[in-house]
């Protein structure tokens, strides 16, 4: 899409306005909003990570619904929102230490998405790539019972994907938030009940 398409979209589009009305700082806000209602994953988490969670609608979110909510993000840009219970590291995750963390991550989400390119099956296969690494993380990080939540471009690996993680998890649905755009490939992951 030309920048000038993509400009005028984003400036009638529904959700970008809902969102700046809210004081949200991203339209995908809404995505998480309405993953959690359908799964209900942020109420009982104590400690959640993020990958790419700039510029932080995820992480307002997850406060607003969990006030107690304790926040480790990661992400290349800087996160809009300062808050005690937000650690933030701005860092590349692909050259991140994750032994400096505790394995205590009850929830890990990640939004993360590379520069596109336009040509869907390479954009796929570039998502794709780094969901095989943050997949590799959890073991590190997660608990027992964890759970994980991403955003995938439907694809070629899509099955992989799915197949790696019913093995690690009891329980893993797909969903596309009405608040997703239906043009888009984006679909969610919610892998319940990780197994160790
Ligand atoms: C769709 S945005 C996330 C939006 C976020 N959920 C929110 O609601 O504000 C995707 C993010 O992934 C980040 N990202 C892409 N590659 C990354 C990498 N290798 N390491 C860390 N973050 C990365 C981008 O910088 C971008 O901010």
């Amino acid at each position: 899409m030309k920048s000038k398409d993509w400009l005028n979209r984003q400036k009638n589009d529904f959700y970008v306005k809902k969102a700046r009305k809210h004081g949200y700082l991203s339209r995908a806000a809404y995505k998480l909003i309405e993953i959690d209602k359908k799964f209900n994953i942020l109420k009982e988490t104590k400690t959640l990570f993020e990958f790419g969670a700039a510029p932080g609608g995820w992480s307002q979110v997850a406060l607003e619904i969990n006030p107690k909510i304790q926040i480790t993000a990661i992400d290349l840009l800087e996160l809009k929102i300062n808050h005690p219970q937000i650690t933030f590291y701005k860092e590349d995750f692909l050259q991140f230490n994750f032994d400096k963390l505790k394995k205590n991550f009850d929830l890990i989400l990640s939004d993360i998405a590379p520069n596109t390119t336009g040509h869907k099956s390479t954009d796929h296969l570039r998502l794709s790539s780094m969901l095989f690494d943050i997949i590799d993380t959890l073991d590190q990080v997660m608990i027992k019972g964890g759970v994980f939540v991403t955003k995938i471009w439907k694809g070629s690996d899509e099955r992989e994907i799915i197949n790696i993680l019913k093995k690690k998890f009891d329980e893993v649905s797909y969903f596309k938030p009405d608040s997703s755009r239906k043009d888009s490939v984006e679909i969610f992951i919610i892998a319940k009940n990780f197994k160790l």
